[in-house]
Parts: C-alpha cells; structure tokens; sequence
C-alpha cells in the first residue's frame, strides 16, 4: 500500500520524505488555500516544489473548474508542469468526461469526491488512474467510510478494473491499518496520522529499560 501525503505544506511533505515513506501527495483547493497559495503563476510553481520534494511519486493537482472544456484547459497546463502531476477531477458528469479525454490522451487522473461504489465504477470506466473515496466525510455524517473501501476493492478486484483505490479524508492511524487490510492500493493521510502510527507505549517503556541496562553496565 503506498503512502501519500494530503497536504499543500512543503515542510510537512519533507519531513515524510525524510523518513523515507512517501509515495506522493495529494491536494485540493482546500489544502492550497490554507497555505495561502494564490494566483495561478504561484499555484503551478508550488505544484513544481512539491514534485521536486516528492521525486519519483505521484502529485495530485485538482481542477477548479467544473465544465468539460475549462477542466481539460486546466488539467492540460497542470499536466505540463511534471510527468508526476496526476490531475484530480471531481466526480461529475463533465469530470467524468474529461477522465476519458485525459486517458485517451495519456494524462493520468484522480477521480475525487467519491462516496459511493456506483461512483467508483464510472471514474473506472473513464479510465481513471485512481479513484478518491472519502473514508473521513462518510464516518462523519455517521455512516462507515471503511465499508465504502472494502465493497470498491471488491468490484474492482472481480471486474478487474485497473483504477487504483486511493483512500482519502484519512483522520487517523487506525484508518491506514483498516485500509491495508481492506486491500486499498493507496491512502492519503495527514502527517498526524501517519506520526500515530509509531505510538506504542511498549516500545517506549521498552527503549527506556534497554537505554538504563546499557548504562549501568557501561556507565
Ligand atoms: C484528498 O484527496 C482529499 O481531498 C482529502 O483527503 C479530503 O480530506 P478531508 O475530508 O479531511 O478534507
């Protein structure tokens, strides 16, 4: 399962570089805004910088506009940037048409805003190179995100869809251990939850106990 980071925060995209796990990033209009990225010249250099961080994984770049000709205008310039830059397209009609464009002319996209298995099948049937269902938002609204995840790794595993599954709206480390075990290809998460993931307080006390042995031995 491949882990990306979901933010537009250069340090944070280093810091998970830096520890060697991180398969890219995904954005949104959301997270770009709370950097204070603004001005398209600005937001297309920013993109650069998080490829540059990200190496050789994938960066999710999201269109604002919400009609099939302003989308492929978008993610055409968005594409150009890096061959990293996966363009995500929201699940609407027109999205849906524009991820059959991108694939039919070599761009890879993200079908985001997905909440239910109907949905992931269309972006698979676009040809979308991942599909973005919302674990967070559905487990909000008090449903369970993780049935959403098991029930589109089942049809697209017995349908043979190539789409990947990307889970997104992550809000902590149990979501990641859930998705490893539903089978998602990939989740996007926040650094916070990805950190939670190394919390154990036996390893803690444990470490403790080895560090004073060693020193009362070895002074
Ligand atoms: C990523 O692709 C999504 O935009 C993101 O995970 C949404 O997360 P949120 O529900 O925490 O805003």
């Amino acid at each position: 399962m491949k882990f990306f980071l979901d933010t537009a925060n250069l340090q944070q995209i280093q810091e998970a570089a830096s520890m060697g796990i991180l398969d890219g990033v995904t954005t949104n209009p959301s997270l770009m805004a709370k950097e204070g990225i603004k001005g398209q010249d600005n937001v297309l250099q920013h993109y650069k910088a998080i490829c540059d961080i990200v190496g050789h994984g994938d960066v999710s770049a999201e269109v604002i506009s919400t009609d099939f000709a302003g989308m492929v205008r978008e993610g055409e310039i968005l594409a150009s940037i890096h061959e990293n830059i996966v363009v995500k397209v929201p699940m609407i009609k027109d999205g849906i048409k524009a991820i059959r464009y991108f694939t039919d002319n070599g761009i890879r996209t993200n079908c985001t805003l997905v909440f239910s298995a109907g949905q992931a099948i269309l972006a698979a049937k676009a040809g979308a190179t991942y599909v973005s269902p919302f674990i967070g938002r559905i487990d909000d609204i008090g449903g369970d995100g993780m049935d959403l995840i098991t029930q589109i790794v089942h049809i697209y595993g017995i349908q043979g869809f190539e789409t990947e599954v990307l889970a997104a709206s992550i809000r902590s480390p149990l979501h990641i251990i859930k998705c490893a075990e539903m089978g998602a290809d990939v989740v996007t998460c926040p650094l916070s939850a990805i950190e939670g993931l190394f919390n154990h307080p036996l390893t803690d006390s444990g470490l403790q106990k080895f560090l004073e042995d060693y020193k009362k031995v070895n002074g």
